[in-house]
């Protein structure tokens, strides 16, 4: 400690309504480390910050050089989502740190919301080395007590798991209990993802993930059962390395949502105006949009494939692909897409993708020179000219499917030409995936290249005004606020498990609560038919859901690109209820979380963008319920009619779960509506203003 420089021993804000108290302190070696405080209670303990590197040590040995403190109120209009305006509203205090004998320097930048708490790591150019490999962060969430965790379990590649109820304690079981996945890295030890939710004995809910994740590697969180701790793990790539930075840099901020009220997690737009504004300028071409697919058909147990030909293409020098037998299971044929397009404009759904349509899959395993799939190359019986003309009349988009084998280096390559080859033949959508082991083989789906590769597959597709769903990406982080051409992501189990075993009723009732934060998913709804398999005849799957939960799937897990997952013929057999899939919009204006329980049961009204109708959803775990359904949300002076979309009295998930009504009822703003919902249920409902 030199003479004369004053030590600021300790620095904290407060939250703009006063709820939270941030205090950041230093050891007495200069480590720097924060608390929490929520309604004067703490929520975080003393948890270490800092970042660790080959070349210089940003873990202790700092003073406090300095704060500066503002306080933000500020609006902004999202391109689409579930608010027409969010605000943003945080007292931040940047602390600037200084190591006097290295002469480092890093500023910690807190932004504290009235819904919590968001902090990042500044690395100014230094004086010392500025090309930096990180090994590790110290971040830690030292939380005050054996809660209750709601998790899913740590891997490098995947996140396509059923969460875990448990707590601190059991962790171990809870992780021991899911075994080892086939192709994915399960990080061994107790490790978990973000985004994840915790509960207290006293009911505060705490959400943690991370906001604006971009040239660096995702996070996930290193376990201690014993006192309650979480650390930042970042994910490595094969040589170790979680992170190459040229300074200056900024790191992901790390996020808490706290409240004690379930639906304000929800509700939460912290992660959001965590990220920095659009960067797009001209948004007009972005079209939240529905679709349907030439896709549930391969998952099914109808012995579909995305392959023309079952012949091995393995084969040196079998390149030629009009050459193949075809299988005669290939539904990505010109004759099966046109009644997808019929039946689309026929019901207003405004896309198709079509899945199987270029050539590849029958290499799957076999990364021929280490190319598999083109993008610009549709299979003999898929008339590339005769669709896009047939589309177009129509009124129909196609989408289109980029599935990479995880061959994403391979992907950057043809990136430009794939894109073009979408311009020229009228789509303006891609659905991308990345399912096996990441190429370049040093990577994970979720290590730093694959973010930037994300990214750099997100700005590419806006310089051609193609909008973006991505599967298998690193999870989503609200990106899509500086990239609203990103308009959704799977990032999680979706519906398509469905065929699969299933996806229990509580699936949907934690989803919202995680990785919906970070951005919508992909995850398919609309499924009519619940008996079905992907493993073949007699090996049916049981869809944990009834048919009128689905319905309500379309407001509980909303989604600028929502799609009508099931086949045309199963949606002829329910036409009533198929007419609340045509009517549900996928943009609002306003969205009023009503009920909300993590893993139990969520019920949300929202407002049409695009008009003055309300729809509410509202869903329930393998437990049936009453939701209790308050319209005090419609504007007064109005009278409105109710249609209700409901389980049948008997309607159960498991044995009855077609049995739907639909009635109408009269209501007004002071309505409650005591909603019936079925064991693994739902119901939907459109509210619109009677006729005058
Ligand atoms: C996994 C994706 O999640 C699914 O939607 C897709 O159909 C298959 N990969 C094939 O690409
Ligand atoms: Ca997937």
């Amino acid at each position: 400690m030199l003479a004369g420089i004053m030590q600021i021993a300790a620095v904290s804000i407060t939250s703009p309504d006063g709820n939270f108290v941030l205090r950041v302190e230093l050891t007495p070696s200069g480590a720097p480390y924060y608390t929490l405080d929520y309604k004067n209670k703490p929520v975080v303990e003393a948890s270490a910050l800092g970042l660790k590197s080959d070349q210089t040590d940003l873990t202790d040995g700092f003073r406090i050089a300095g704060t500066d403190t503002i306080t933000v109120d500020r609006t902004w209009e999202p391109v689409w989502g579930e608010y027409s305006t969010i605000r943003d509203n945080f007292k931040e205090m940047a602390v600037n740190l200084i190591d006097e004998d290295s002469q480092r320097e890093m500023t910690i930048r807190f932004r504290l919301f009235n819904d919590g708490l968001g902090f990042r790591y500044e690395l100014p150019v230094q004086k010392g080395p500025n090309h930096l490999t990180v090994k590790d962060e110290l971040t830690e969430f030292n939380f005050t007590g054996n809660h209750k965790l709601y998790c899913i379990p740590g891997d490098y590649d995947t996140d396509e798991y059923l969460w875990s109820e448990t707590t601190f304690t059991d962790l171990p079981e809870a992780l021991e209990s899911y075994g080892k996945h086939s192709e994915a890295q399960r990080v061994e030890g107790l490790t978990i993802q973000t985004p994840m939710l915790l509960k207290t004995d006293d009911g505060v809910y705490i959400n943690v993930h991370e906001a604006a994740l971009d040239g660096y590697p995702a996070m996930l969180l290193d376990v201690d059962p014993e006192t309650y701790t979480m650390k930042s793990h970042l994910v490595p790539d094969r040589l170790g390395v979680s992170a190459y930075l040229e300074l200056p840099f900024s790191t992901p901020w790390r996020t808490l949502i706290v409240s004690d009220d379930a639906r304000d997690i929800l509700s939460s737009q912290l992660v959001l105006n965590l990220n920095e504004p659009c960067k797009i300028e001209d948004t007009s071409w972005i079209k939240p949009m529905k679709f349907m697919g030439v896709w549930w058909e391969m998952f099914t147990g109808y012995q579909k494939t995305w392959a023309y030909s079952d012949d091995p293409l393995a084969k040196p020098g079998v390149t030629d692909y009009t050459k193949l037998t075809p299988n005669g299971r290939h539904p990505a044929n010109t004759e099966n897409v046109k009644r997808y397009i019929d039946f689309a404009a026929k019901h207003g759904v405004d896309g198709v993708l079509v899945e199987g349509w270029n050539e590849g899959w029958e290499d799957w395993a076999g990364y021929r020179k280490n190319r598999q799939f083109l993008f610009d190359k549709p299979y003999p019986d898929f008339n590339v000219e005769e669709l896009r003309d047939y589309a177009k009349e129509k009124g129909v988009k196609l989408i289109m499917h980029h599935e990479t084998a995880a061959n994403a280096a391979d992907y950057e390559l043809q990136l430009d030409r794939a894109f073009q080859f979408m311009k020229d033949n009228n789509y303006d959508a891609v659905k991308t995936g990345y399912v096996g082991a990441i190429i370049p083989r040093s990577e994970h789906h979720t290590s730093q290249w694959m973010v930037d590769h994300a990214r750099n597959v997100i700005e590419r597709a806006a310089d051609y005004q193609i909008m973006v769903d991505s599967h298998e990406a690193p999870r989503p982080t609200g990106l899509c606020r500086t990239y609203p051409n990103w308009l959704a992501q799977e990032s999680a189990r979706g519906g398509e498990f469905e065929s699969m075993g299933g996806n229990p009723p509580s699936h949907t009732c934690i989803l919202p609560f995680t990785r919906l934060k970070g951005g919508p998913m992909d995850y398919t709804p609309g499924l009519f038919e619940t008996k079905m398999s992907y493993y073949g005849e007699g090996k049916d799957s049981q869809a944990g859901t009834t048919l009128a939960r689905q319905l309500a799937l379309y407001l509980t897990m909303p989604s600028p690109m929502q799609m009508a997952c099931d086949l045309p013929e199963n949606y002829e057999r329910f036409p009533d209820a198929f007419q609340f899939i045509k009517d549900v919009p996928v943009d609002w204006a306003d969205s009023k979380y009503l009920e909300a329980e993590p893993n139990r049961y969520i019920t949300v009204a929202r407002l049409d963008k695009n008009s003055d109708d309300w729809y509410v959803g509202a869903i329930t775990d393998e437990n049936g319920r009453t939701a209790e359904i308050d319209l005090s949300f419609l504007p007064a002076g109005e009278k409105y009619v109710a249609t209700i979309y409901e389980d049948a009295p008997d309607a159960h998930w498991k044995d009855n779960p077609q049995a739907y009504r639909i009635r109408t009822v009269k209501v007004k703003p002071g309505t409650k509506l005591k909603q019936n919902l079925a064991p693994g249920g739902g119901a939907a409902i459109r509210i619109s203003k009677e006729p005058k």
